[in-house]
Order: structure tokens, then sequence, then C-alpha cells
């Protein structure tokens, strides 16, 4: 699957796109199936809500669960990030955002690249970000907000937020999102936020800033993002987990299109355990 000309134009002045229903409904029931057994793991990379034992954030399914594995060599998934960056990708970082019913918490607003530039070392903003929903998304649910067109600001200046919410996050101050949402057209179009069924996919440049509310809904919105980096942009700093900032920088190839449900053989790095060393973190830059 490749993009045509008018979606690249949309990319360039927007900063993300939004492929509704992209997944078939027996696509995506094999990997939320996945889900409650991720997230029942008393593991580093299950990263919980603050006082509650509710997942906010699971690392890393691709290195032990086949299907999860298997999309992220997705050609569906793979394809228009490899026409927007012209390159060859690695996978930076894959998570499992529960946003779970009444218990999920705030993202504050950020930039993604903000954190691989602060914490990885990553040399430019060449890397991007997709969301794939395993639940339909709507209004109540705590959808992803986007300030559109905020990407061109490039690296905006954000501070290390270690207290909001279980998870630390470089997050911009509230007069800087009131500019920028006053220049993106105020309340006619500043904040966009695209919802839909499960199956549904946005990719979105790692420096357009965005962020969602809580979810006091009855309503699940778990959805996977997976960061998608230029190979030759890969992070020269291994100061987080592997399970969060991956270290193997080898090229993506894609299955086939049908693999979510032909299900061939993939490798499971991670199958029988995370290795220690995918806790070990360094301070310095890499050689
Ligand atoms: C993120 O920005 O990484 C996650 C946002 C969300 O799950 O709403
Ligand atoms: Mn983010």
């Amino acid at each position: 699957m490749h993009l045509t000309r008018e979606q690249i134009a949309a990319f360039d002045h927007d900063g993300y796109l939004f492929f509704p229903g992209h997944f078939s409904t027996a696509e995506i029931a094999l990997l939320h199936a996945e889900v409650p057994a991720l997230y029942a793991r008393r593991e580093a990379y299950n990263v919980r809500e603050k006082g509650s034992d509710a997942v906010r954030t699971n690392f890393a399914a691709h290195m032990v669960s086949a299907p999860f594995a298997r999309l992220a060599r997705h050609p569906r998934m793979v394809k228009p990030v490899e026409d927007l960056l012209g390159e060859k990708l690695y996978m930076h970082q894959f998570k499992i955002n529960g946003k779970m019913a009444f218990e999920g918490d705030v993202w504050q607003w950020h930039q993604d690249y903000g954190t691989w530039k602060n914490d990885d070392l990553m040399p430019t903003e060449r890397a991007m970000n997709i969301a794939v929903f395993l639940d339909d998304v709507n209004e109540f649910n705590g959808p992803l907000m986007f300030i559109p067109g905020s990407h061109k600001r490039g690296v905006i200046e954000a501070g290390h937020d270690l207290t909001t919410t279980s998870y630390p996050l470089w997050t911009i101050d509230n007069a800087l999102i009131s500019q920028l949402v006053e220049r993106a057209g105020g309340k006619n179009g500043g904040i966009v936020s695209p919802k839909g069924p499960a199956g549904s996919m946005i990719v979105f440049h790692s420096c357009l800033v965005h962020a969602s509310t809580s979810n006091l809904s009855p309503w699940n919105r778990v959805s996977v993002y997976l960061s998608l980096c230029a190979v030759s942009n890969h992070i020269r700093r291994f100061k987080r987990p592997e399970y969060i900032a991956h270290r193997q920088f080898d090229a993506i190839e894609c299955l086939g299109d049908d693999c979510l449900l032909a299900q061939p053989p993939v490798a499971l790095p991670w199958g029988k355990g995370m290795p220690g060393s995918a806790l070990e973190t360094s301070p310095d830059p890499i050689q």
C-alpha cells in the first residue's frame, strides 16, 4: 500500500493522516484477544496507572506475541511510512496503551520527538508514530488530540514531567499550547481528534503536538502505538531500558498483506522471557 501525492501533501500540511477502518474486524479481533494475557503479566514492561492496577501502557508486545510481531511487519502499516521518510525503517518503540474504562489517565501535551531527542539522542525527527485502534474511539473515551500543522515548529522546548501521571514525559507548557492552538485556527480546527472504528490507523509526525484526556466512559480505548525510525537515524544512547527504546536497528522486512489472518511463523526474541540486558541502561552515548 503506497500513498498518493495528495496524501503526502496533506501529511506535510497537517502532520498526520487518518485511515478509518484500515484493518478488518477479523484482523483486529486476533490482536485484541492477546491483550488481557499481556496486561496480566507482572513485568516491568507493563506500566500501570497511578494508584491503580489498570495498565497504562504495555511495551514490546511484538517481542513476545505472534499477532503483534506480525502487526510490527505489516505492509499496510510500514509502507506508508517508508513512502513518507524515503528510507527503510526499524522499530524504535512498540506500545499498547490501555486508556481503560473509568481508569485511563491523561497524556499531557507533548511531542514524541522531544523524548526521543532528550532521552535517546535520536539525531533528527526522521521517525514516525502510528496508532492502530483496537477499540472503537469516540469523543468520550479519551481520543488522541492533535494541533494540526504544529510539526512545522520543529522541536519545542519541553519540561520533564515526572509527577502528573505514572509515566515520565517531556511536556509543553499551557501558554505555548494556547498560542499553537490559536495559530492553527483556534475554535475552528485548532485542535482535531480523529475518531473511528476499531481497525482505524493514524500516521503522525514525531513533532506533531498531541495529548489525550482521561477516559471516564465505560468503554476501553486500547490502541497500539508503533514508532518507526529511519535506520540511518537510530538512537545514539541507551539511557532508557531496551523494552522502551529498542536497540536493534535492522530494517523491517514486511510480511504479506494477509499476514494477520494467514498467521505465518514469526520470530519472538523474548518469547521465553525478557533478558536481563533489556533492563540495563547507560548515561553515555554509544560508540
Ligand atoms: C502517546 O502520546 O504516546 C499516547 C497518547 C494516548 O494514548 O492517548
Ligand atoms: Mn506521544
